[in-house]
């Protein structure tokens, strides 16, 4: 979800102008997503590196955040939609853990469709959450010393039991990927837009989901492998 800022420059407004605007694309992406097929659609909305940015804009970036999962609770239960987090949450405000608590559990039996918020997220704090976790397990005898085979180790990683994404999508026309899903993306494909987030739209999703249906994921394999002859 990048681009708010430029958005919001290019038009003479303030940049929470354009957070505001980008709240309103999470309302129609929630439900864009879900149309077309999507089960979990993760958003991230707010990195550790986030944090750096000035103090008025992170104030305001929380009071957002506070605001929307006030207003959006309801409509999560009315809508089942299931929401859960992933990130540092302990270092978020008081007023917007209690508010995730609540909509985590008012919507946990939901399981048609998943919004994960990535809060304080980062990839590298990830791991090093899921070290000292693991490491503790080792210690405590629960996992076994030496090299851990992957799928044990995912356990400790904040994504633990969600699938890994098949597509992430990058807006405002930056192309790298700011320590967002490294282990979990391993495998997924990219699609890059110009779009600012807050002009993102229904058809710019689908358009990114379309392109994403005509690539081959070989996973290292072969083409042939992965379409044997005779197989379109
Ligand atoms: C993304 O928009 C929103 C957050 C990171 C919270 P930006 O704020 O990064 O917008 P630009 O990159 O300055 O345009
Ligand atoms: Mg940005």
């Amino acid at each position: 979800m990048d681009g708010n800022g430029r958005w919001a420059k290019q038009r003479g407004l303030p940049r929470i102008e354009g957070h505001r605007r980008g709240v309103e694309t999470v309302r129609t992406m929630t439900f864009a997503a879900r149309d077309l097929g999507v089960k979990m659609l993760t958003l991230y909305a707010f990195s550790v590196e986030n944090r750096n940015r000035p103090e008025d804009e992170v104030g305001a970036l929380m009071g957002l955040l506070e605001f929307y999962l006030r207003k959006e609770l309801e409509t999560f239960v009315r809508d089942r939609v299931r929401l859960r987090t992933i990130g540092r949450t302990g270092d978020l405000p008081a007023g917007v853990q209690r508010l995730l608590r609540d909509t985590v559990k008012a919507t946990e039996k939901f399981d048609d469709y998943t919004l994960v918020l990535a809060l304080n997220y980062g990839s590298r704090t990830e791991v090093q959450d899921a070290v000292g976790a693991y490491a503790a397990a080792v210690a405590a005898g629960s996992e076994p010393p030496g090299s851990p085979a992957w799928d044990r180790f995912q356990n400790y990683l904040y994504t633990a039991d969600m699938p890994d994404p098949d597509l992430v999508i990058r807006t405002s026309g930056e192309t790298r990927l700011s320590n967002f899903l490294l282990l979990q993306a391993a495998y997924a494909e990219w699609f890059f837009t110009p779009v600012f987030w807050p002009d993102f739209s229904r058809e710019d999703l689908a358009t990114a989901i379309a392109d994403y249906h005509r690539r081959e994921r070989r996973f290292g394999r072969t083409s042939e492998q992965v379409r044997p002859a005779g197989t379109p």
